[in-house]
């Protein structure tokens, strides 16, 4: 029987690169419905991450997956942070948001942090773990593949943007390839009571 996994995500960027990094593990990736609506409450990434996984895991009393992310730049104090999704209406304002306020400051060093957590259809939650990965916000962007911030992320190591490498690329640096890493052995060991 196929394993049922319901993905608490709303956005199609994440959603495609959940798809990739779950394939041929042999679950069924089923999307949260349209109407379920998580508020993220949360101060950190993983509170919201396990927020989200554990209210779309009650509501569809299956097993579900929920991933919070974002970008924190520290000459601005860790922000956006878990407000990134928030900081403005449509990925191109709120880029534009951040190069703004970010200005010609010289300490562009930034991270990516992706909380991914898993719950169980009571809602308890079985793993939840986070990966980090480092770089620098440009003063322009650069690249169009990717979603989001990719295109002023820049990792100093490859000399690429986030939008610049390709899905293969990005998954072995990224924090969100780098949280999947650490939680597929741990999932595939996991009794999802099929
Ligand atoms: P949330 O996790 O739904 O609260 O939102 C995450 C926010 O961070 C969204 O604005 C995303 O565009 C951004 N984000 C998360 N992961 C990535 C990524 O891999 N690349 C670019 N932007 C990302």
């Amino acid at each position: 029987m196929t394993k049922l996994l319901v993905v608490a995500t709303g956005n199609p960027g994440k959603l495609k690169e959940m798809q990739a990094y779950l394939a041929d593990l042999g679950f069924e990736l089923r999307l949260k419905p349209d109407e379920l609506d998580v508020e993220e409450t949360g101060t950190t990434f993983i509170e919201n991450a396990c927020l989200k996984a554990a209210e779309v895991a009650k509501a569809t009393n299956q097993w579900a997956i929920a991933d919070d992310s974002g970008l924190a730049v520290d000459a601005l104090g860790g922000a956006p942070g878990v407000y990134s999704a928030r900081y403005g209406q449509s990925d191109a304002e709120r880029i534009s948001r951040l190069l703004r306020e970010l200005g010609e400051e010289t300490n562009r060093q930034a991270e990516f942090v992706c909380a991914v957590a898993v719950a169980r259809p009571d809602g308890s939650i079985a793993l939840c773990l986070e990966g980090v990965c480092r770089g620098e916000i440009l003063h322009n962007s650069r690249g169009s593949g990717g979603f989001g911030y990719d295109p002023i992320f820049y990792v100093p190591q490859q000399q690429l943007t986030f939008a610049e490498m390709t899905p293969q690329l990005k998954r072995q640096f990224s924090h969100r390839g780098k949280a999947f890493e650490a939680l597929i052995p741990q999932l595939s060991i996991l009794d999802l009571g099929f």
